[in-house]
């Protein structure tokens, strides 16, 4: 990086040109010369906030979560319609405000990776992403008045320089109840707050919250011998909504997100198989650079815990630890 800034600036300053690194017309090179071709290269090289670097893919979204997400046809199928209809909205009234539940391990933070990599060109690297976790970025209760206005001003300064900022909260069952109501009015159908509006910006909430019943609900169609692609959203969200408002432990809870309906979609992340287990391996082995090796990827999956402990039903982590555990088989 910092070679690169030395050259834009020889670029800028001295009007040095590079010709190798981007084409340009004759015209242009005749015409205002190389302080232009030095601005192209600059708005080439850095990320800034318009269509070369934010630009909504809707097929690479679709693919990505029919070819790279496993075992979750529930949760693929409300991102995709939720996300697909928010970026395509010219006039969003409020910002996307996704909650995404589940146990650990099923995809929740994947996701939303997912959907970073099909809007910003550098993903989970765009400096328009911002990933915030509970226990690492606010850990002291005593400091929850200095982690609110920091918040806020975060939000804030980062929305003002691109409308189009993704927010990404993890562990939101442990954020102090405070912090999530400081960030509500960002999430509400405002046209504008103090001159800048959130209507492009998008909220994803991560939690284990509701994980258990949802559990219960994929247990109960296993027991009785349906097809896991039977789950509907309608059987889930039943489960979802009567944790969510019976849960008095969940901080999250507590605050009116939902009484006002601030959240546009819960979604449900289902526990994972024994096959989806193995799924994930294959594709981690290729990414590791591995050839495929079934053997290998079945010898770790059977090593791992699944719960109920007699049945064996689901991964207790999921896809969690796949990454290392396969570094130890290999
Ligand atoms: C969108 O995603 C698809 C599938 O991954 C890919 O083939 C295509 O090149 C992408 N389009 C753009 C404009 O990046
Ligand atoms: C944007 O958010 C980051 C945290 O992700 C923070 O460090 C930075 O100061 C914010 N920028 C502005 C301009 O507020």
């Amino acid at each position: 990086m910092k070679t690169w800034e030395t050259v834009m600036h020889l670029l800028l300053v001295c009007g040095v040109i590079v010709e190798a690194i981007e084409p340009v017309s004759t015209s242009l090179l005749v015409g205002t010369g190389a302080a232009v071709l030095g601005r192209k290269l600059y708005r080439y090289m850095y990320e800034s906030c318009d269509e070369n670097w934010v630009n909504f893919n809707a097929t690479g979204l679709k693919y990505d979560l029919d070819t790279k997400l496993f075992g979750q046809h529930v949760a693929a199928q409300v991102i995709l319609k939720a996300v697909t209809g928010f970026m395509t909205n010219q006039n969003p009234k409020k910002p996307l405000v996704l909650s995404l539940h589940g146990w650990t391990g099923t995809g929740k933070n994947f996701v939303s990776q997912l959907i970073a990599e099909n809007i910003y060109e550098k993903g989970m690297k765009s400096s328009f992403v911002h990933l915030f976790t509970a226990t690492a970025h606010f850990p002291h209760q005593s400091h929850i008045n200095t982690y609110k206005t920091q918040l806020q001003d975060w939000i804030r300064g980062n929305v003002s320089i691109c409308a189009r900022s993704m927010f990404i909260f993890d562990e939101m069952d442990k954020m102090h109840p405070g912090l999530i109501d400081s960030i509500k009015p960002f999430l509400d159908f405002y046209d504008n707050l103090n001159g800048v509006s959130y209507r492009q910006a998008i909220f994803i909430f991560l939690s284990n919250a509701g994980g258990e019943n949802i559990v219960q609900v994929a247990l109960d169609f296993w027991k009785k011998g349906n097809e896991r692609e039977e789950i509907k959203l309608k059987d889930l969200e039943m489960a979802l909504s009567l944790s969510v408002f019976n849960n008095k432990n969940s901080g999250f809870w507590h605050t009116c997100l939902i009484d006002k309906n601030l959240v546009d979609f819960f979604v449900p992340f289902l526990p994972l198989e024994y096959k989806h287990v193995v799924h994930c391996g294959l594709a981690e082995m290729v990414s590791k650079g591995h050839k495929a090796d079934a053997d290998v990827v079945h010898m770790m999956a059977q090593d791992l815990n699944y719960f109920p402990k007699e049945e064996r039903v689901f991964s207790m982590q999921g896809c969690k630890v796949i990454s290392s555990r396969l570094d130890f088989y290999l």
